[in-house]
């Protein structure tokens, strides 16, 4: 399960992530925000770093404006790892070394096309396993 959330400045972006999903037959809880109407990006970010961290969505994906406002508070949820990506590299590249849980993008700074690569690389990139990573992450985790 994907949890979903973003902004009125995520919101166009998130119907592309929506449309994909649902192609892709990939199950999605999605916590709004459900119009362009002006929120606060805050809400819509712990209510999704909320749903990784206790188990109950498996990875999230967070859209506003930018990506910033709503990737900062989703990484202060303990146990959350939200990286802003937008571009394949580094989406491929934080699965791997990071086990990231949640991808953050920018509404407002990548089109469509390219996001939905930068999703399919999140979604389907597993994380490397490898020692020294894990050690790394934990190392995160010791600071909460
Ligand atoms: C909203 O105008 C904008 O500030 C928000 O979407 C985001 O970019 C914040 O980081």
């Amino acid at each position: 399960m994907i949890a979903l959330g973003c902004d009125h400045g995520g919101y166009a972006l998130m119907q592309e992530v929506i449309a994909y999903l649902e192609k892709k037959q990939i199950p999605y809880q999605n916590f709004g925000t459900f119009s362009e109407e002006s929120v606060d990006y805050p809400q819509y970010g712990k209510a999704v770093a909320h749903a990784v961290a206790d188990g109950s969505c498996e990875k999230g994906i967070l859209i506003c404006g930018t990506g910033i406002g709503i990737s900062i508070t989703a990484n202060k949820v303990k146990g959350i790892r939200a990286a802003l990506c937008h571009d394949v590299f580094s989406a491929k590249a934080t699965r791997q070394h990071n086990d990231a849980n949640i991808l953050a993008m920018g509404g407002r700074v990548i089109g469509p096309g390219h996001a939905l690569e930068v999703v399919e690389a999140f979604l389907e990139t597993p994380f490397s396993n490898e020692e020294r990573h894990i050690r790394r992450i934990a190392q995160i985790e010791e600071e909460r």
